[in-house]
């Protein structure tokens, strides 16, 4: 296993989470990531994933929007590979290598409870609420973590 920035070589294996996720997922994907709307976040912005050899299991996609604020735009774990702690890892690394000093900001829908639960665990509390943001299918709940 090994954890590494992400870049626009990457982009097929982020479709194929997001693939995965769609047949599976119960919850709005949240913005539409396509390869046009990724290959457009890896012009300017960053990400980091963990990989089993060459497979890409988990990812975590971000931009920072001062020196010490982050927001996360999107992050997910390979279905097959849910709940093995490949997120928990991951965020290990993200906090340590890439958000450090930083407060993070997220949106989530707020039907998906595996998610939130994943977020308080790692010092998230809530901050706000967007009322019907995810298009007839339910409120966004804003969440932030302060800065380590
Ligand atoms: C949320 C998500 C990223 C968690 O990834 P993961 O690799 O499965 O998480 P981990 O195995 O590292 O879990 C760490 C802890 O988070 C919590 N957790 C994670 N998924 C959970 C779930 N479905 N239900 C309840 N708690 C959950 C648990 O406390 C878990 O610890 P435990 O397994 O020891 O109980 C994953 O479910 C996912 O990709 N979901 C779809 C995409 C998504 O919702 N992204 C967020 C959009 S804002």
């Amino acid at each position: 296993m090994q954890i590494l920035s992400l870049s626009a070589q990457h982009i097929s294996q982020i479709l194929k989470i997001f693939e995965d996720l769609a047949c599976s997922y119960e919850y709005p994907l949240g913005s539409q990531w396509g390869k046009s709307s990724l290959e457009q976040h890896f012009a300017s912005l960053g990400g980091c994933g963990l990989f089993k050899q060459d497979e890409l299991c988990a990812f975590i996609l971000h931009q920072r929007i001062s020196e010490d604020l982050i927001e996360i735009l999107y992050l997910a774990t390979a279905p097959v590979e849910m709940r093995t702690g490949h997120m928990k890892k991951l965020f290990i690394y993200f906090l340590n290598q890439v958000a450090t000093s930083s407060e993070i900001w997220l949106e989530v829908h707020a039907g998906n409870l595996g998610a939130i639960k994943f977020y308080k665990s790692q010092g998230f509390c809530e901050s706000g609420r967007r009322s019907k943001y995810y298009k007839g299918t339910g409120d966004a709940i804003l969440l932030k973590r302060l800065k380590s």
